[in-house]
């Protein structure tokens, strides 16, 4: 997400906060900015663009400051504009804050700082928390209480620091479930939301735990807890060099972005589901006539068509919408047949895939209502979509895309549920999903605690020379997007389609040392896939089943079974496993030594036909 940086002490603070985000440059960003105290008063200098925008700033800087905060962000509230750019004032200009996260309840309190007369000069929820802040700290308590007072009134994931005119040479952090650490330096002390900006400066750092604030100086650092009680400082001492700090100790950048999902699919949800489970998309939607709409086409390219898939089995299962899903590619040359009431969504993680651009181009011409569905904020389709639904998944590096897939698939759940709760469907349980949509991250942790087992398997069938992956139902559409991962970081040749269909030809390709992965989450076909399993097993292959904790059946028939904490929707248990799939790709990749983050004739991007 986007990148925090401070510094307090005898350096010139500016040069040193411009130099930290340089070293957060690599996670992406859209603008930065930087406030630092001078003369007595909050300067903020902030630029959209790239950080050398920032720079022409910071060349006329004062000298002598010794105090600064600086912010690249990346944009989810508002799009990527100077005055969008952190850091922002709150209402009386005494302080000034930088934000990551996204503030969940930003709209209400906006709404009550406004009917109080506050005036705000972004579409941030950042300045939104400023104002709140700000509010506290004009009662006439310290930084700190109007820290702890400000942030019991927010609600989503953030790290925050603030500082103020009043309390020159402070800063004030506080963090709930977006990282932050500190470091710690002789007469000079900084934060920053990554270790890579903070190690030219200093290898002792202290990462700061959920719902703890940080009050720092140049010589000072107190922790405590949400009450104001003291908490002890854990100092640690960092050896990584800078590359695999910028991973966050990963050795790669996708393996990292695995270990991201459970925070991603709360991202997802942020301010989206609201505290009796009913979904928060109207002010998205409120002209969209979801009534009016009898058909869907999901369109888009790799990974991305992978979840749109996901989407149409749920359109079509739990909406009885009928929905069709299409290839860029091939929807703008196929000449598709387009009702004047249907709705054109387009999924895309960089929101400039030439394809799925061209297709929109070609729906609007067409005057059909079009849908983003995309993770970068500003980006051609998010831009050109009569409505763009943000994913929030932050900035994904690795080429082989994993939590933008995950976000995507959340994001489209979470559309089908509100088009239920629109259109008043009786059959379609949606607090009960939406519930369990805000549990799934609590499973994917479990699941992600299951990498020591996919390493053993890796080590045992990274040699294989084919594998087939396959299920049934919403299982099916997962394996597609399992097997893609498999071929593009590790090369290994795939067949991935539905069960059902192994026998109508692909079963010929099967022999000894074929490796063979069954989704079978879906338990009402389960003896269906147990079936398919033994096939593969008469003919020589080795069956690799990702199911359940509750199954007592594919276990009994698979030769290895990966078991992931089930819930009352298979849809969602078949969502779930997609990480074991990652993960198996990952350390097959990794043993058989591929070039995993770039992998061989492939782009993140692929902005040309
Ligand atoms: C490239 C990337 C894939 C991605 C696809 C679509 O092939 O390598 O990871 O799924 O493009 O990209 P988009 O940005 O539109 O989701």
């Amino acid at each position: 997400m986007c990148g925090i940086a401070g510094y307090i002490g005898a350096r010139n603070a500016i040069d040193v906060v411009y130099d930290q985000l340089k070293r957060l440059e690599y996670r992406g960003y859209d603008s930065a900015g930087i406030a630092y105290l001078d003369g007595g008063e909050i300067g903020i200098m902030k630029r959209a663009g790239k950080l050398t925008e920032l720079g022409k700033l910071v060349g006329g800087r004062p000298d002598g400051v010794t105090m600064a905060i600086g912010h690249s962000r990346w944009a989810t509230h508002g799009g990527p504009t100077d005055t969008n750019a952190h850091p922002h004032y709150d209402r009386f200009e005494q302080i000034a804050i930088i934000h990551n996260g996204i503030i969940e309840n930003y709209l209400e309190l906006k709404m009550d700082l406004a009917r109080a007369g506050h005036e705000f000069r972004s579409e941030t929820d950042t300045e939104v928390a400023a104002h709140v802040i700000g509010a506290e700290y004009a009662k006439g308590v310290s930084l700190e209480e109007a820290v702890r007072h400000g942030v019991r009134q927010l609600r989503g994931a953030y790290a925050l620091v603030v500082m103020s005119k009043r309390e020159p040479g402070k800063v004030v952090a506080v963090r709930n479930a977006s990282p932050l650490v500190l470091g710690l330096g002789a007469g000079e002390n900084m934060l920053a939301s990554d270790i890579p900006a903070l190690l030219p400066y200093t290898r002792e750092i202290v990462v700061l735990e959920e719902d703890t604030i940080a009050i720092m100086t140049a010589e000072t650092l107190r922790l405590t807890d949400g009450d104001g009680r003291e908490l002890p400082v854990k100092v640690e001492h960092i050896d990584w060099d800078v590359a695999a700090a910028e991973k966050g100790g990963y050795e790669h950048f996708m393996r990292k972005e695995i270990h991201e999902q459970p925070q991603v699919m709360r991202q997802v949800l942020a301010g989206r589901i609201d505290e009796d489970f009913g979904i928060r998309l109207e002010r998205m939607f409120s002209d969209f006539v979801w009534h009016e709409i009898d058909r869907v086409n999901i369109i888009a390219c790799g990974t991305a068509y992978h979840a749109g898939l996901m989407g149409k089995h749920l359109f079509e299962s739990a909406l009885r919408l009928p929905t069709d899903c299409y290839y860029s590619s091939e929807f703008r040359y196929g000449d598709p047949v387009l009702s004047p009431r249907s709705l054109a969504i387009f999924i895309s993680q960089s929101g400039e895939t030439a394809d799925s651009l061209a297709a929109l181009r070609l729906c609007k011409e067409k005057r059909i209502r079009t849908l983003g569905i995309v993770n970068v904020v500003g980006s051609s389709i998010a831009r050109e979509c009569d409505r763009t639904l943000y994913t929030q998944a932050g900035p994904e590096i690795s080429v082989a895309s994993t939590k933008a897939y995950t976000a995507q698939v959340m994001t489209l759940t979470l559309l089908a549920l509100y088009i239920a709760q629109v259109k008043e469907m009786p059959g379609v349980r949606v607090q009960a999903i939406a519930k369990e949509m805000q549990g799934l991250s609590e499973r994917a942790k479990a699941v992600l605690e299951l990498e020591p087992e996919i390493v053993k398997l890796a080590e045992q069938v990274r040699g294989a020379p084919l594998f087939f992956f396959m299920g049934r139902g919403a299982d099916a559409y997962v394996a597609l997007e399992g097997a893609l991962k498999l071929k593009e970081i590790a090369y290994i040749p795939t067949v991935e389609c539905p069960a059902g269909e192994m026998k109508h030809g692909p079963l010929a390709l099967v022999h000894e040392g074929v490796m063979a992965v069954f989704g079978a989450s879906e338990s009402s076909v389960r003896d269906k896939i147990v079936s398919n399993m033994r096939e593969i097993q008469a003919r020589g292959g080795t069956v690799l089943a990702i199911t359940t904790e509750d199954d007592g059946i594919v276990d009994r028939v698979a030769n290895v079974t990966v078991k992931i904490p089930n819930g009352d929707f298979d849809y969602l248990d078949a969502l779930l496993s997609i990480i074991p799939m990652q993960m198996l790709a990952y350390h097959v990749a990794r043993l058989n030594g591929c070039e995993i983050d770039m992998p061989r004739n492939l782009a993140k991007s692929v902005t040309v036909e």
